[in-house]
């Protein structure tokens, strides 16, 4: 197996250089060199393909990157499986001191991941140095941290027997991400894995495998072992289909959209691959007649963030027919304050759509929903005065229930607006889709609001707020938006096999 592996390489490596003269191997993005090969045992692996990587921004040019197949998805499992024994034999604070570092290492390149980020997939360079990338550090240090202090250690006693759980590392994780927050999502992923024990192929999104290069090379610097950290571009339907469907994994987890995640499930059913799967929504925010309505009015309007390409976004508005108007001018008029523009504008509050491709869908859903009649009160465009992938805030109000708009997840700046007479039809209307991943209550009574958090149907439910996570508590979906919880103990009872270990109290020699 080992020497299979070496060969391998070598083979990867000659094409590598057969092609050199033709295919550059590294892309400057805003001054800094990022690779566009996948990274391999610690090493650069070139493909015979590539694909060509722009920038939302303004269609620059963003590299050449190499487009993995069924040889990368091999050799990258091979890797990590030839990794894994050492690793999980580290223990948690030999895994922990290494993953320490590299969160240090994140840490003082926020300014590069930040300005890499912004230039691959059009988020706001603002939000990824104040908020994203240190998140993105803090994501590989909490889990780092949890496995060194908090996995709860339970002993129940049977009969004077001892139960003992242990959380063993699996083998190798296969983590498939999207686009809509690259990193940042990637690492919620990485961090458990690899601190579980686990060794790691990471695939991101194809439109984005930027940050994920960056970072590979600051999982080098930090120490980590070559192979424990393994990443691979490419397509969903290629590569990531050879990774999900490979009989020498032990955990997928997946970040994206429902369709994808069915195929994932029926590649994994071979090797009952367990899964673990964060998916869309079409989350409900409600105003309650007892909302205080600049508070519901600041929160709708958040929905727009990253150009609506959230997945927990409240996208429903669901608003008490009493402030129905009242709640509609206070939204509207904070909404036309939003600015639009280049995300490396500190001004800027919405930048573009992450790709031509989604900027069409995006547009051919209000396309869709006007030609139906819908009421579009506000934006329905694309913004004329910019060029490009912008696409205007949208406000859809009083969609037709059951119409597309407001049914399936749109995934762009695009929010749908319906009124309700009564709480039990405001429960009825928040669980009515498909989807569970979140909900956001605004009510000025407790009561009130905790008789309604009781009733809905999401994995998340915030009441007067939005966003505020943290990573010991459970995330994920009910109903189609997920299978399973990640954050706390629930990612390592995840990534990890849980043992237990019964010991009697007999039988003892000494
Ligand atoms: P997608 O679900 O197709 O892609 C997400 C990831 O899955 C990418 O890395 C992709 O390469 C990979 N993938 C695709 N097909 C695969 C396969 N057969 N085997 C293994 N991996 C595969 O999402 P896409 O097409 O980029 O976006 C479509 C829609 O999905 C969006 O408009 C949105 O509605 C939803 N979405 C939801 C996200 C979320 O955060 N929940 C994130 C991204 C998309
Ligand atoms: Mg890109």
């Amino acid at each position: 197996m080992i020497t299979q592996v070496v060969v391998s390489f070598e083979a990867a490596t000659n094409v590598m250089r057969n092609k050199g003269v033709a295919q550059m191997s590294f892309v400057e993005v805003a001054g800094v060199k990022v690779d566009t090969r996948h990274y391999i045992g610690g090493q650069r692996v070139a493909s015979e393909l590539t694909y060509t990587n722009t920038s939302p921004i303004d269609n620059s040019f963003l590299g050449e990157i190499s487009r993995g197949s069924k040889t990368e998805a091999d050799l990258a499992v091979a890797a990590a499986k030839k990794a894994f024994p050492a690793w999980a034999a580290l223990g948690a604070a030999g895994r922990g001191a290494l993953l320490l570092k590299l969160a240090e290492l994140v840490e003082a390149n926020i300014e590069p991941l930040s300005q890499i980020e912004t230039m691959d997939n059009g988020s706001l360079l603002r939000s990824h140095r104040r908020g994203v990338m240190p998140r993105v550090a803090m994501n590989i240090r909490f889990f780092a941290e949890w496995a060194m202090n908090n996995l709860h250690h339970e002993a129940f006693e049977t009969r004077g027997h001892s139960n003992n759980i242990s959380w063993d590392p699996s083998g190798v994780a296969v983590l498939i991400t999207p686009w809509n927050a690259p990193l940042m999502l990637a690492t919620w992923k990485i961090g458990p894995a690899l601190a579980s024990g686990d060794t790691v192929v990471l695939k991101p999104a194809e439109w984005t495998p930027l940050s994920a290069s960056f970072f590979a090379d600051l999982t080098k610097q930090a120490g980590i072992p070559d192979g424990v950290f393994n990443v691979v571009f490419g397509f969903g339907r290629e590569v990531g289909a050879d990774l999900t469907a490979h009989p020498d994994i032990s955990r997928i987890s997946f970040t994206g959209s429902v369709p994808t995640a069915k195929v994932i499930a029926h590649a994994a059913a071979d090797n009952l691959t367990p899964c673990s799967f964060e998916l869309g929504g079409k989350s409900p925010l409600l105003v309650f007649e007892d909302a205080d309505l600049d508070l519901a009015a600041e929160l709708a309007v958040e929905q727009y963030d990253n150009a609506g390409q959230v997945c927990l976004s409240g996208t429903r508005l669901l608003v008490h027919e009493n402030v129905a108007d009242a709640f509609e001018e206070k939204f509207r008029e904070r909404a036309s304050k939003l600015k639009q523009g280049d995300p490396r504008d500190p001004e800027t509050d919405i930048g573009p759509q992450i790709h031509k491709v989604h900027f069409d869908r995006i547009k051919g859903f209000v396309d869709r929903a006007r030609a139906e009649g819908q009421s579009i009160v506000m934006g329905g465009e694309p913004n004329a005065e910019l060029d490009g992938l912008y696409f205007k805030p949208t406000l859809v109000r009083n969609p037709a229930a059951g119409s597309e708009i407001v049914t399936a997840e749109v995934f762009g700046p695009v929010l749908c607006m319906q009124s309700f007479s009564s709480d039990a039809e405001a429960i009825a209307m928040a669980n009515g889709t498909e989807f569970g991943l979140a909900a956001v209550v605004v009510s000025g009574n407790r009561a009130h609001a905790d008789s309604i958090t009781k009733e809905l149907v999401a994995g998340t439910i915030w009441v007067n707020c939005f966003f505020v996570r943290d990573l010991r508590a459970p995330f994920g979906g009910s109903k189609k938006s997920g299978v399973g919880r990640e954050g706390g103990n629930w990612s390592f009872d995840f990534y990890a096999d849980v043992k237990n270990t019964v010991v009697s109290p007999n039988g003892w020699k000494e």
